[in-house]
């Protein structure tokens, strides 16, 4: 139920309950600061934060009851080897209690009702709701990927904050020489040209220092023209790391669904490589027509888990996990024999018809399993591989 990937309706309501008192938090601590709402509602937006704290403050007792389910029997091993498995509860209550979501769940209750019985303004006390919007984390998995991506990218990442760092120091050390003369006040030290260069080199230009010389503002261009370059290869390396984590992730999932398919089963371990790189899992809804009869075919789909209905002559039929459907046009050439819909939320694994024909002259094992099924199905004798229409 406190899962955040868990996809059951009870879940979904806590998550959801959660999103919502996180949002109306942070929309109660922000209008808070406005001098007109604060005057007139300050007692509604008081009660409002503490309503909520006493929302979280349920959450975490919740969270904490339930902390053993979470953290897994060996974690605990590995902390305290000696200690006996009556104790395993407690100490994952502890594990819980220091890990991230522990500290931003009690942070995200304790403080606001500590601050208001010690007598602090109220209206101060509200800002602390701040930590509210740290709740989100749980629930983005980007912020997850892009750590991970800046750890693995960290050394280019660094060598592109080296060059940065140089172009600023030599940036306001050439700016205070050429400008210091004429605006005292504004470039009058290398720490107050290096503001300058900060907000030139960021191409972000507040316009409180401008270099007003020929050599201050030839200066001023080049570090502009620098920064977008700088700027670039961050943004380029960052990128290009998000892109390999997301290829990774997918084919780390792909390859679990491909795995557990009988299907695949007998093939080596390079061919269900292959295979992993070439399908592409997609959640689908239930009741979706996913194949039209009378549609050309350009890809076929395994059922890693669900369930489909074929429209077929003269009887409907259902497909479960592990079978697959798609592959009559591929193989033939001709339109989709039949309109296949899914009757339960299932996942599939999608194969493009000229990934379908790489993969079929690979693996002639594959190619034989899935003609034969498709002979069966026709009734007709097994056809060879013809161009698609
Ligand atoms: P295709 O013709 O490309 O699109 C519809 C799909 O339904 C077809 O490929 C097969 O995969 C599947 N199909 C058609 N007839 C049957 C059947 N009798 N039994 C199981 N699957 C079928």
């Amino acid at each position: 139920m406190f899962d955040p990937t868990s996809a059951g309706p009870a879940a979904r309501a806590v998550r959801l309950v959660e999103k919502i008192a996180v949002f109306v938090g942070i929309g109660d601590y922000t209008l808070g600061t406005v001098p007109e709402v604060a005057r007139d509602y300050d007692p509604v937006m008081t009660a409002v934060a503490v309503l909520i704290s006493v929302l979280f403050s349920f959450e975490w007792i919740v969270r904490l009851w339930l902390a053993p389910l979470d953290v897994p029997a060996f974690v605990i091993k590995d902390v305290v080897p000696h200690r006996e498995a009556e104790n395993s509860a407690a100490l994952a209550r502890l594990l819980w209690l220091c890990s991230l979501f522990g500290v931003i769940d009690l942070l995200a209750w304790l403080p606001i009702p500590a601050a208001l019985a010690w007598g602090f303004p109220a209206a101060t006390v509200r800002l602390l709701g701040v930590v509210w919007v740290l709740k989100l984390v749980r629930y983005t998995p980007a912020l997850g990927l892009l750590a991970r991506v800046i750890r693995m990218e960290r050394q280019p990442l660094l060598g592109v904050a080296l060059v940065f760092f140089v172009a600023l120091v030599c940036a306001g050390t050439l700016a205070f020489i050429a400008e210091h003369g004429r605006q005292p006040a504004t470039f009058g030290s290398i720490p107050a040209a290096i503001w300058w260069a900060v907000t030139t080199l960021t191409t972000t230009g507040y316009g409180d220092a401008v270099p007003v010389t020929a050599t201050g503002r030839l200066l001023g261009g080049a570090v502009m023209i620098c920064g977008i370059g700088l700027f670039g290869l961050w943004a380029g390396i960052l990128a290009s790391g998000f892109s390999q984590e997301l290829r990774r992730s997918e084919f780390l999932r792909t390859w679990d669904l491909v795995a557990q398919m009988p299907l695949f089963h007998s093939l080596g371990a390079a061919i269900i490589a292959d295979v992993t790189r070439l399908l592409r899992a997609q959640a689908v809804g239930r009741g979706r027509v996913v194949v039209r009869r009378g549609q050309p075919g350009d890809s076929m789909f395994f059922i890693a888990d669900g369930e489909v209905e074929v429209f077929a002559d003269p009887a409907p039929v259902t497909l479960g996990p592990g079978s697959f459907f798609g592959e009559m046009a591929l193989i033939s050439g001709e339109p989709r024999s039949a309109t296949v819909v899914t009757t339960r939320a299932s996942t599939l694994l999608r194969l493009d018809v000229a990934d379908f024909r790489e993969l079929m002259a690979r693996s002639p094992e594959l190619m034989r399993v899935i003609q034969n099924e498709s002979a069966r199905r026709t009734g007709r004798a097994v056809s060879p591989l013809s161009p698609p229409a």
